[in-house]
């Protein structure tokens, strides 16, 4: 009985530890809530937002717009560069679209709004792995890579949940 208690209990430490580190990230496009649409400028463009944030794998990508006039197309390389709205990997029209970003390597994505992607309504986002940041092709690192990006956390914070293994395990240690 008591070894299977503590079993379970090791067992329910280890979970928490998993979850704290495979903690998920909402990215919001853009930074804010209006950013899917035409962009006003180069500058103004989604992918050079995208060049200044960093996403990780488990991340979500975020999109807020207006479900009835816009969409979301997750797209191949081929059709994102010629803007084909035709037969995309993955469509989204609910006006808050969600995307998990479940493995590295770059995500193309264009608007479903006719001629909106040939206006710029773009974007590719580029996961990297740990490995990846050192032997890095493209972009370049610049000191802005490690600027802030804009992040809606969607829980507490991973220190605090490191805090709460702890003082779990330190529970668990003095049961038995
Ligand atoms: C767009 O993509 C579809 C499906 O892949 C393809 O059949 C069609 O020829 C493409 N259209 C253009 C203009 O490239």
């Amino acid at each position: 009985m008591a070894v299977s208690l503590k079993t379970l209990t090791s067992s329910l430490v280890f979970l928490f530890l998993f979850l704290s580190f495979t903690e998920a990230r909402e990215v919001l496009v853009g930074g804010k809530t209006d950013a899917w649409k035409i962009p006003s400028s180069e500058s103004d463009s989604l992918n050079k937002w995208a060049e200044n944030s960093r996403f990780r794998i488990g991340d979500y990508l975020v999109w807020k717009y207006d479900g009835g006039k816009d969409s979301v197309l997750q797209v191949t390389k081929e059709a994102y560069q010629s803007c084909n709205i035709t037969d995309p990997v993955a469509e989204y029209k609910d006006g808050d679209t969600k995307v998990k970003l479940e493995r590295p390597g770059p995500f193309y994505f264009i608007s479903g709004a006719k001629g909106h992607c040939e206006q710029g309504q773009k974007l590719i986002v580029v996961v990297l792995t740990p490995r990846h940041r050192y032997t890095a092709i493209s972009p370049a690192p610049s000191p802005v890579e490690f600027e802030a990006p804009a992040i809606a956390p969607t829980s507490s914070s991973t220190s605090f949940k490191a805090g709460f293994v702890v003082a779990l395990g330190l529970l668990v240690l003095g049961l038995f």
